[in-house]
């Protein structure tokens, strides 16, 4: 049955709200130290990194754009291959543009070696990338991801933006699952 308490069905948190907010604040801390004198442009993959883009984008005390993109990989259910099609693309033109992709997940790092090859192609001025988590076998990935949250073990999480079966994106903090909710 369904509970009307979803944290409930966390079996340990990772990271509490407040603990996600703190480090947000940090990494605005940085990023504004490193684009000084530039426009940023924000550019967030849906729907994962929409909780990301919205409280990070409001740790800044300086004008960011926000602008976002839709992907799906081709994948085998859960696993992604790194074949990747452009649902929804970007308004902006981000030629000569200092570009930041937010991310909430780098897993296998596929996608974001997609996205950042596509993106160079356009001609901007620089792509960053900002994710709020990253999972091992991504530091083993060719990409340079310029500001991450947190370094996590190979663990299936939800919260905050991350899902299963669509669920659970709309908590607060970051967990992993009970067994009895995949059952
Ligand atoms: C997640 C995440 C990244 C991607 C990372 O998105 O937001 O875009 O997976 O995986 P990778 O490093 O193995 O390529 P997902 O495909 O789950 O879509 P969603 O953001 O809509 O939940």
């Amino acid at each position: 049955m369904d509970s009307e308490h979803i944290e409930g069905d966390l079996v340990d948190i990772l990271f509490s709200e407040k603990q996600i907010q703190d480090r947000l604040a940090e990494l605005a801390v940085e990023i504004e130290r490193d684009y000084q004198g530039k426009d940023i442009l924000l550019v967030g993959v849906l729907r994962g990194a929409v909780m990301v883009m919205a409280d990070l984008a409001r740790h800044f005390g300086r004008h960011v754009e926000m602008d976002w993109m839709a992907i799906s990989s081709y994948g085998s259910g859960t696993k992604s291959s790194g074949v990747v099609r452009i649902l929804k693309d970007l308004d902006t033109d981000i030629s000569g543009r200092d570009v930041l992709v937010v991310e909430d997940i780098i897993d296998t790092g596929l996608t974001l070696s997609w996205l950042v090859s596509n993106l160079s192609s356009r001609g901007p001025a620089s792509v960053e990338i900002c994710t709020l988590l990253r999972k091992p076998e991504a530091q083993r990935m060719a990409v340079e991801v310029k500001y991450v949250g947190f370094d996590i073990p190979n663990e299936f999480v939800v919260g905050y933006g991350l899902d299963y079966a669509e669920r659970y994106r709309n908590l607060r903090s970051i967990g992993t699952l009970a067994p009895h909710v995949y059952s």
